[in-house]
């Protein structure tokens, strides 16, 4: 490993960006692949900026170089340096020619970046990881992505280990080689950075599907996985057709090569890759079957696949200037799949589960040690900047412009910046500017926005004046300091609104400064774009309820006084299914205070009030119903805490459920569960999803108040369970209440699923949802599995990620047992997998909001990851953030 702090701990900075001193415009490749050991060599046409005097430097690390040539003449060893990842060559003119050969390891990089073996070295295959910086791990470049180059790839390997050989582009041509080897060569025809280089080679299967483009352009789409996968990809497939005709429809952008390959493997430190022409995908993201994926887990196949087919355009035609502008790809590339999702399923729901990943993973971070702006203005390791504020906040920005456009404005300006900017590396000025001028607006106020780290608080106040039949609404906004970035500016910040009568009506808006045709709508959006702003309604007949931020018009925390009476007639009659649940969700957390503070149960009651009658109401929506019965997770409530102990909080959240299921009542619970039950369609139609959603929602209720029955039926559930969906909410259950029917079940489970390692996975992380002072024990207990690995990412997360994030009471045991166990596993698991170590130890995020004796508990923890030495760039990075952020 190479990216060790001690060799570097230096900053890049925003401010600093200077154009690269030398691009290349053509990369020539031959990779002689092997296991153990693979040759690269490599022809870079180079071209010289006129305008800089830089001798030619090139990025390259843990590179075991074998010879180096300039312009057909071997160098002699004076006319190069190779030291610091930087290879330095004398002489080098424009149109030179460097041939480099160098040689790698692939089943020695554990770090799962660059070239490296998926699987065991005796039927596993070989593949790259270059984003953000894994090319140089390659071969010598300026690896950064303003760099753009046609790329002409040859792969040799033995025929028997290796049939199948991919790279990005077109195939150019194959054959065969002495010694039963053989050849196959790509050429990308479309300029790319080294981030988007890929290559695949092993022993795959495929299916494969003839797709024509509305323009009539013929592709062919292949899918490939390993034998025992190549049955789970056909849902992929039908995705990716949708992804492609939706992009088509939408944005009228269609793909530009003749084949599109996507990859499969277990091995894979994120998501999934949007190499151009070969995406590779985390199995997890790409595989899906009813009986070991849920309906969840088919939703982000398609959300995923989807993503890696939009960022052909939102991020490879167009790409990212330096990795300052990640967002300009990727929150723009989140905010399409968030589109297309809403388009293919329900948008309120879709909306639903985008809020609530934002609360639960994005406002923590901005509001802790690790908080930064959407476009950072620095970085020690770029592989920690893949956050969800660069992802979730970044998109909601654009939703904030998109909104701001309109649908039709949205789109002239899309057009704009694809046209301006194709075959470009760009800025988000670029972006701004492409949306603005296309519709005459200036929308570089939005700027701040990338640039300041920090939620927004948005206060309102409303006053109505019976006598003028007025309605003031007073905003105001303040943003608190963030690390290094202490003074707040105002944001524009745009509010959707509605006001409702007291019978739920919305009433039309008449707003002082209307025009005539934009009066009496009942829905609009005014801008915030000062600490304070007064907006002044007329013709108001009634103190109204306001609805305000609706669909969740910004990413900011709403403050406001609304009475629990207003939030529970606005969750039961909005009709907007994702307002209504926001409602619900206001209302929980205050009920949540109620119990918490002991102070009445005005909140709690209107809430279950509420929630009861729409329970029993036949016309509601199944799915909606589960979601508006599930309070905010204990993250989410935890912020409302000024000292955080998160024992607390779980027991808490675990009484606001148990009073909603005692208000339901168990015999209204038991009989819808019964009514649910005897559903057993497996479809992935909407109805069907629902009920499964909705049938384990009511068995968790019941769980709550009758857990002797709720255990029962759980036993019988997962049992006869016809899907992924039902037997793990089944087994989900009997674990979180502890039964004593868990152990055969979870038995059973590990016996089915031996072969499966995405089951597996599900095993594995269903148990450190063990109530809080059983699972550290059982950790240990699953660490010893012979099936737990800490080389496999996916597994590292579903046993050590699953518990520290979405186990609060069982991670932060009293006695620091939690923090110490994870203390020692980032150490180790940082010498195999620095980027998997870095990403876990934000598990420690919040950490300073604990309380005292944790508190020091966790800093303990914390300071003994620090003190380790050789910890690569990317933990360093980590924890000296969380010690000094
Ligand atoms: N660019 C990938 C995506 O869309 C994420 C990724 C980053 C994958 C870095 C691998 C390495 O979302
Ligand atoms: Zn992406």
């Amino acid at each position: 490993m190479n990216n060790r702090s001690d060799t570097s701990s230096t900053l890049v900075r925003l401010d600093e960006y200077r154009a690269p001193a030398w691009r290349v415009s053509q990369v020539e490749l031959t990779f002689d692949l092997g296991i153990d050991t693979t040759e690269v060599t490599s022809r870079l046409h180079l071209q010289r900026d006129p305008a800089q005097d830089a001798p030619l430097r090139l990025d390259g690390e843990g590179l075991e170089l074998l010879s180096i040539s300039l312009d057909g003449q071997a160098l002699d060893e004076r006319a190069w340096r190779y030291v610091d990842n930087v290879l330095e060559v004398d002489d080098a003119r424009d149109g030179s020619v460097l041939e480099t050969r160098v040689c790698l390891r692939p089943a020695a990089n554990t770090a799962l970046e660059g070239l490296y073996l998926s699987g065991p070295r005796e039927r596993g295959f070989l593949l790259t990881q270059c984003e953000a910086e894994g090319f140089r791990h390659i071969t010598f470049f300026p690896d950064r992505p303003d760099v753009l180059a046609s790329y002409k790839v040859t792969l040799c390997a033995d025929r028997d280990r290796f049939p199948v050989l991919l790279a990005g582009g077109n195939p150019d041509g194959h054959g065969e080689l002495e010694g039963g080897r053989h050849w196959a060569r790509f050429v990308d025809p479309h300029p790319k950075p080294s981030y988007l280089f890929a290559l695949v080679a092993g022993r795959l299967q495929k299916i494969e599907r003839d797709y024509v483009t509305s323009s009539g352009r013929a592709v062919k789409l292949v899918i490939w996985a390993e034998p025992d996968a190549i049955g789970q990809c056909g849902y992929a497939m039908d995705a990716l057709e949708r992804s492609m005709r939706w992009d088509e429809d939408t944005y009228g952008r269609e793909y530009d090569l003749d084949v599109f390959h996507v990859v499969a493997t277990h091995d894979f430190n994120m998501g999934a890759m949007e190499n151009k022409g070969l995406n590779i995908f985390n199995a997890k993201y790409l595989l899906a079957d009813p009986d070991s994926s849920t309906d969840d887990e088919y939703r982000a196949v398609e959300a995923v696949v989807a993503h890696e087919y939009f960022h052909n355009w939102s991020g490879n035609r167009v790409t990212c200037r330096d990795w300052f502008q990640l967002s300009l790809k990727e929150g723009l590339t989140v905010f399409r799949e968030q589109q297309f999702s809403a388009d293919m399923n329900s948008s309120a729901l879709k909306r639903i589960e985008d809020v609530a990943l934002l609360r639960r993973a994005q406002f923590p971070e901005d509001a802790g040690p690790l908080a930064h702006p959407v476009r950072p203005a620095q970085y020690s390791e770029i592989n920690n900047f893949y956050t969800a504020t660069v992802y979730e906040k970044g998109s909601e920005l654009v939703r904030m412009v998109a909104g701001r456009l309109g649908r039709e404005g949205f789109r002239r300006g899309m057009d704009r910046y694809f046209a301006r900017n194709d075959g470009r590396a760009a800025t988000l000025e670029d972006f701004l500017g492409a949306l603005g001028d296309a519709n005459g607006i200036d929308l570089m106020p939005y700027l701040a926005w990338y640039a300041q780290a920090g939620t927004p608080r948005l206060s309102a106040r409303g006053h109505y004046d019976a006598a003028h039949r007025t309605y003031t609404l007073t905003l105001s906004q303040h943003t608190p300091p963030t690390p290094h970035q202490s003074h707040k500016q105002p944001l524009p910040i745009p509010v959707k609104l509605g006001l409702f009568d007291r019978a739920g009506g919305m009433l039309p808006l008449h707003l002082t400064a209307d025009s005539a045709e934009t009066s009496g709508a009942t829905e609009r959006v005014v801008v915030l774009d000062r600490a304070e702003q007064v907006f002044v309604f007329q013709q108001v007949n009634d103190a109204p309820v306001p609805s305000l931020l609706r669909g969740f018009s910004a990413p900011v925390i709403l403050e406001c006084t609304y009475e629990p009476a207003d939030l529970a007639l606005l969750l039961r009659h909005d009709p907007d299914g994702f307002n209504r649940w926001e409602a619900g969700q206001q209302l929980a957390a205050r009920a949540y205070d109620n119990l918490r503070e002991g102070d009445g149960t005005g909140a709690l009651d209107a809430w279950c009030e509420a929630l009861e009658a729409l329970f029993n109401d036949s016309a509601m929506d199944e799915a909606l119903l589960a979601d508006l019965l599930t309070p905010p997770g204990e993250i989410e409530l935890a912020e409302r805490e000024r000292q955080v102990d998160p024992s607390h909080v779980h027991a808490l959240r675990q009484q606001l459920q148990e009073q909603l299921a005692l208000r339901i009542g168990q015999q209204a619970l038991q009989r819808r569960y019964e009514a649910l039950v005897s559903h057993t369609s497996v479809q992935l139609d909407a109805r069907s999803q629902a009920r499964r959603r909705l049938k384990r929602r009511v068995l968790e209720l019941l769980a709550r108040i009758d857990p002797w029955t709720a255990h029962a039926q759980a036993t019988l559930q997962y049992d006869n369970a016809p899907s992924m969906t039902d037997r793990l909410a089944a087994l989900s259950v009997l674990v979180r209440g502890n039964a004593s029917q868990a152990h055969a079940a979870l038995a059973h489970f590990r016996e089915r699923y031996a072969d499966n390692p995405l089951a597996m996975d599900k095993w594995f992380s269903v148990q450190t949802q063990l109530p809080g002072e059983l699972v550290i024990e059982r950790v240990h207990a699953l660490e010893g599995d012979a099936a737990f690995t800490l080389k496999n990412p996916n597994r590292v997360n579903s046993l050590f990620g699953a518990w520290a994030r979405n186990n609060p009471d069982g991670f932060h045991r009293t006695d620091g047992s939690g923090y110490q166990l994870l203390a020692e596993r980032l150490t180790q698991l940082d010498a195999l997998n620095p980027q998997i170590a870095a990403r876990m130890a934000t598990a420690f995020n919040g950490w300073q909001r604990l309380e005292p004796s944790r508190r020091a508990l966790a800093r303990t923890a914390i300071e003994s990851v620090a003190a380790h030495v050789g910890l690569s760039r990317n933990l360093n990075e980590i924890v000296q953030s969380m010690l000094h952020g």
